[in-house]
């Protein structure tokens, strides 16, 4: 298989089994579904991790693309604690333009409104477009990289969680040189693959997510496409993510940080192939452990429901090949959600009302990167000796 990126040799890491759509939800227990071959490889030019296979876009960001942004108190913090640092870092004002890439409901943009003299969500899944047009952000509603996209340009462009979605990233940082005016900056951000590789975060992989981003990986491909990283922080986001800042380098760019020397630094396992062979036995080592978890529960009687209908969560379920004998139901505060069944495994999704009502033994947190947050509200099974269960890195209970 040759590289997404810079067309070389790709390894195989490690192979997930055939898996539906991570965030296709089903309406009913019996549905009809798609599933795909889900295998990452790395190339061993570039170091680009990645899927072996493509699923359409169009059939991964439907219309009833299930996930809004503004649901976690945390995202939102995060969000409006960036858009304070970049109006004051880059000088912001009302003259400038703010554009971001998969905006979803609009979350990031709202801090900047009325503070600048525009913003853009480019985000083509219409059930979140719609909330951000609500909440008064407007929307382009095509996938970034395709030819419409040339003809807005923005002073600071926001890419977050979004240029690991796109099979083709070339065309994706085209659009990053085509939609940064020439003084403007880019900040992109995406979960790190030295954290996945290194935290075992192979819940994370899934068919949305065709690439897992390194600095390493993106510099190349930057530099063909006229860009250039001049710093970079790292954020605890998504079990940890680094964002990155680039500027067209047809212009006087400004000087490299000590950060980028850093994290290049940091990067240098992810350029040793027994890395990626020790983070495959990790993987499988975790799915043992979960294993005989489940199979050690008092006389098989107590339940172990699950929180949160992540699409990470899906990726484990499956992994595992979980279904609702192992984990009878899953919690989710997102309306949209409940009551709906996940992909693969067809446990279906509940409110947190009837979890609690059901007075789990084990309550296994799915989005581990929530743990914290979930365990302060969900406190409450602690009255009836409930415990929680993260999987990941490793099996740990509390
Ligand atoms: P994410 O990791 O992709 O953000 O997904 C988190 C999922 O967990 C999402 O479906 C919302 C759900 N969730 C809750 O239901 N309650 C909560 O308190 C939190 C933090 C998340
Ligand atoms: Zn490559």
């Amino acid at each position: 298989m040759k590289c997404r990126s810079c067309c070389g040799d790709c390894q195989e890491v490690l192979g997930l089994g055939e898996q539906p759509a991570s965030n296709a939800l089903l309406k009913s227990a019996d549905e009809h579904e798609e599933t795909y071959p889900l295998r990452v490889a790395v190339c061993t030019t570039c170091w680009l991790l990645q899927t072996t296979f493509d699923v359409d876009e169009k059939r991964l960001f439907s219309d009833e693309y299930p996930y809004f942004s503004g649901q976690s108190k945390q995202w939102v913090s995060h969000c409006n604690e960036f858009a304070e640092a970049a109006i004051k870092r880059f000088g912001l004002n009302d003259q400038s333009c703010v554009i971001e890439v998969g905006g979803n409901d609009g979350t990031s943009l709202l801090p900047f409104k009325g503070r600048v003299a525009g913003v853009w969500n480019i985000e083509p899944s219409k059930s979140v477009a719609a909330a951000s047009e609500a909440a008064g952000i407007p929307v382009k509603p095509y996938f970034f990289g395709t030819p419409q996209g040339q003809q807005i340009q923005a002073d600071l462009l926001i890419a977050n969680n979004v240029m690991a979605h796109t099979p083709n990233i070339n065309a994706f940082a085209e659009a990053i040189h085509a939609t940064l005016k020439p003084g403007g900056t880019a900040t992109i951000e995406f979960p790190w693959a030295l954290n996945l590789i290194e935290g075992v975060q192979f819940d994370t992989i899934y068919h949305e997510h065709y690439s897992y981003l390194s600095l390493r990986a993106l510099e190349p491909l930057f530099a063909r496409h006229r860009l250039k990283i001049y710093d970079v922080q790292e954020l605890p986001t998504h079990g940890g993510s680094l964002r990155v800042f680039a500027h067209r380098t047809d212009v006087a760019c400004p000087r490299v940080t000590s950060a980028v020397f850093e994290a290049r630094r940091r990067e240098i396992p992810l350029t040793v192939p027994e890395t990626y062979e020790r983070f495959a036995r990790r993987a499988r080592g975790i799915r043992e452990q979960f294993w005989d978890f489940l199979g050690g529960r008092y006389q098989g009687t107590e339940i172990v429901a699950g929180y949160g209908a992540a699409a990470k969560g899906n990726t484990f379920l499956n992994f595992c090949q979980l279904n609702r004998q192992d984990i009878p139901f899953v919690a989710d505060t997102t309306p949209a959600k409940i009551f709906k069944f996940l992909p693969g495994s067809r446990i279906q999704i509940v409110s947190e009302k009837m979890l609690i009502e059901e007075r789990p033994k084990y309550v296994l947190i799915l989005p581990w990167n929530w743990r914290d947050e979930i365990v302060e509200k969900l406190g409450v099974i602690r009255s009836w000796g409930g415990r929680f269960v993260t999987a990941i890195p490793e099996l740990k209970i509390t």
